[in-house]
This record gives C-alpha cells, sequence and structure tokens, in this order.
C-alpha cells in the first residue's frame, strides 16, 4: 500500500507525462456502503474489478477493500475529523491526474458518495476538467444503522419524515435550522455529531424538542463491532460518555427510537449468520 502521507507521487502513473485528451482515462465515485461488505451494490464491486487505481477512504472497511485485485494500485487518502491526511483538493488534483494518465480511477468512499461525503466538489472538478465520470451509490450510514439496530427511519405511527444532518460545526458554530429539527414526529440522524452531543442536546431541548425524545447512538454500525446505546435527550450524552462512544457514530433521534429492542437487534445479528 502508498504512504497516504506522500500520496501526491504514490502511483507510478504520475511519474508518467499527462497523455493527449483522447486517451484519458476515467473517474467513478464508488459508494463503498457503511461497513459490512455484502452491501456493496454489484455495480460498485464490478467497478472494482474493472479500475487501474482505487483511491479509497477511512470510512472503507477491510472486507470491501479485500474485493479489490491485487493487481490494482490503492490509495490510501483517509481523512479523520481532527487529522486530515491530504487536504480535499489535493485528492481531487490526484484523481484527475491519474485520469489524464489514462487511468480507469475508482474513488471509493464509505456509504454514499455525495452524502456528506464531498462527492459534489470531487465529481464537479473532474467533469470541468472534461473527464469521463460516473457515480455509483452506496448505502448511506443512516441506512445500515437502520437495518441493523431494527429503528425504521419512518413509520406511520411515529415519524412521518427523516432528516439527515451533519453535526460537524464550522468555525465552533452551527449552520442546522434547529426550529425545523425540534419538530416532533421527525426522525433526524445526525453525522458527525457524537463529538458535540452536549451542544446538539442544549440546542433541540432549547428549541422544543422535548427532554424524553429517544435517542439512539449507533456506533460502526453494520461493522461486527456495532455498538448501540439507548437513551433520551436529557440522558444521552452522559451515557455516551460512560460507553465511551467515539466516530465513527450516528446520533439517531426521534420517536421511532423507542421501537428499538436490545433482543430485536441481537435477532437481526443472528439471523444475518444463520444465512451463512
Ligand atoms: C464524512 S461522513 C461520511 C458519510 C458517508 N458518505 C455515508 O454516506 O455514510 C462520516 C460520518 O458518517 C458516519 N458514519 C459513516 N459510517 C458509519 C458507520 N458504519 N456507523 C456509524 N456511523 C457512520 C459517522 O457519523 C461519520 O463520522
Amino acid at each position: 500500500m502508498v504512504n497516504p502521507l506522500n500520496a501526491m507521487t504514490p502511483a507510478s502513473a504520475l511519474l508518467t507525462p499527462a497523455l493527449p485528451a483522447s486517451q484519458w482515462g476515467q473517474v467513478c465515485l464508488v459508494g463503498a456502503g457503511p461497513g459490512d461488505p455484502e452491501l456493496l451494490t454489484l455495480k460498485a464491486h464490478k467497478r472494482l474489478q474493472q479500475a487501474d487505481v482505487v483511491v479509497y477512504d477511512a470510512l472503507v472497511g477491510a472486507g470491501v477493500l479485500d474485493m479489490i485485485p491485487a493487481h490494482v494500485e490503492r490509495i490510501y487518502v483517509g481523512k479523520e475529523s481532527s487529522n486530515h491526511t491530504l487536504p480535499q483538493d489535493d485528492i481531487t488534483l490526484l484523481l484527475v491526474q491519474l485520469a489524464q494518465r489514462g487511468k480507469k480511477v475508482v474513488r471509493l468512499k464509505g456509504g454514499d458518495p455525495f452524502v456528506f461525503g464531498r462527492g459534489g466538489e470531487e465529481l464537479a472538478t473532474i467533469t470541468d476538467a472534461g473527464i469521463a465520470a460516473e457515480v455509483v451509490p452506496g448505502i448511506t450510514a443512516a441506512l445500515g444503522a437502520s437495518a441493523c439496530t431494527g429503528i425504521p427511519l419512518t413509520h406511520r405511527d411515529h415519524a412521518q419524515s427523516c432528516v439527515f444532518v451533519t453535526g460537524h460545526r464550522k468555525d465552533g458554530t452551527y449552520t442546522l435550522d434547529w426550529p425545523v429539527l425540534a419538530r416532533p414526529n421527525q426522525t433526524v440522524v445526525i453525522y458527525m455529531g457524537v463529538g458535540s452531543l452536549d451542544g446538539i442536546v442544549t440546542e433541540l431541548v432549547a428549541h422544543g424538542r422535548s427532554p424524553d425524545t429517544p435517542v439512539a447512538l449507533v456506533r460502526h454500525a453494520t461493522h461486527a463491532k456495532q455498538q448501540t446505546v439507548v437513551g433520551r435527550l436529557d440522558s444521552i450524552a452522559e451515557l455516551a460518555r460512560t460507553h465511551a462512544v467515539k466516530p465513527p457514530a450516528l446520533i439517531v433521534i426521534g420517536e421511532v427510537v423507542s421501537l428499538y429492542r436490545a433482543e430485536q437487534e441481537a435477532v437481526l445479528r443472528q439471523a444475518t449468520k444463520s444465512w451463512a
């Protein structure tokens, strides 16, 4: 595997000059799903077999990486929130440069490329450069977490809508519409929010969401090491500390979480094993 710190010159292809445009390769943004390799789409699997090089993130599961043929070059450009390995602009430039050297490039991202994945920025730059591009959707973490915990995101009796938001603060402040998020009978799934759980709870309660609203934290959804912690808005921050819940995790807020049963989650896991 290539050293991520040296990621601007990792691919041997970059040692060669760019080819004429007629010989350029292409880039496919592929969603790897939330972790369980069996949740990869057939199209995603096919693109992994067809690629010359796969540029992948930290959240791509090991089981998915195992599906990449040995002859295909892999470049890790993973980002953790406090440790950006390679700036986003450099990642996008890398994709363009590889394609300009005739490579079939798979840009493999956890979940779905267009859900908090910066896939939109990458696609715009790639197509602006005149490079052929494709997007293969993946199962986003919220859907994986819902299936694996048995918490439906909508339910006729509990939630008529569901919203996905990011809890990541830019310059220390949120740009979230708290009055909308605080409405009852809707499910709010927060990505990248566990580090700022206290602030999220404070805002939701201040804007009218009931303190007894059920909340689930789901870490490593769909992985064997999945961790689920369930409480209420007024207890979840303390529970997160007690259970040491860290990223990658989702916060699922809403009445649907009252349907969670630990025994049912265990049944769901067991059922998956028994199909094997
Ligand atoms: C940069 S976002 C990428 C989201 C991804 N594009 C998707 O569609 O799932 C990273 C955040 O997604 C969430 N996440 C991704 N995979 C997860 C998983 N398997 N279990 C729980 N949360 C996950 C976490 O909140 C994590 O901090």
